[in-house]
């Protein structure tokens, strides 16, 4: 039975005997099983343990999940920003977000170092992080700086039992992820948020 595929390769005299050598037509509508399940490991040559590489997938993956959730928050938070401090808060909230999905890239990357999967649909984020959901209308600036602090101290307190565990392990890539970049940059937006709730005089000391 003649092949319906149209890749057919040039015959050797340099002809192509009428048929078309390549199709410009995308194939579409393809599916198969996937490749490679959540939460199993393939093996890499670096170096480290199955059971730290399935630990620090785990701890990540969670720190991944709550990091696109405090994410999507910056980006709520920076719509609907409102009142006398709008034009900075605005903008402050954007560039926490934009450093945020900086961190879910390193956070999903490394997990794909270690042979894992990444979390990657913030459905399946939703399922595992611990973050509490906002209501879905506009709440008044202080209590939404609150909900950002307290997402940031769930984050912090995950980030720190994984700097313990990969130190513990030895998966020193993870731990300098974690500490160096991770818990840093955390700790930076936690300051510049807070400064927000300090009661301060605008005009009068
Ligand atoms: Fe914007």
């Amino acid at each position: 039975m003649a092949s319906t595929k149209t890749r057919s390769r040039a015959s050797s005299n340099g002809t192509n005997g009428g048929q078309a050598k390549v199709s410009p037509q995308p194939r579409l509508g393809q599916s198969a099983p996937e490749m490679q399940r959540f939460g199993t490991l393939r093996t890499l040559p670096i170096g480290l343990p199955e059971k730290a590489r399935v630990e620090s997938c785990r701890i990540l993956n969670v720190i991944l999940s709550d990091s696109m959730v405090l994410a999507a928050l910056y980006k709520k938070a920076h719509w609907n920003a409102a009142g006398p401090t709008f034009y900075q808060l605005h903008l402050l909230f954007d560039k926490h977000y934009e450093e945020q999905v900086e961190l879910v890239d390193a956070l999903a990357e490394r997990v794909q170092m270690l042979g894992g999967i990444s979390v990657g649909d913030p459905r399946h984020a939703a399922e595992l992080t611990t973050i509490p959901r906002p209501p879905d209308g506009a709440e008044e600036v202080p209590v939404v700086l609150s909900r950002l602090l307290d997402a940031h101290e769930t984050i912090i307190e995950k980030v720190r039992t994984g700097i313990d565990a990969t130190e513990e392990n030895k998966d020193l890539g993870t731990n300098d992820l974690l500490m160096g970049d991770v818990l840093r940059r955390h700790e930076m937006q936690v300051w510049f948020v807070a400064e927000h709730t300090v009661e301060m005089p605008l005009v009068d000391a």
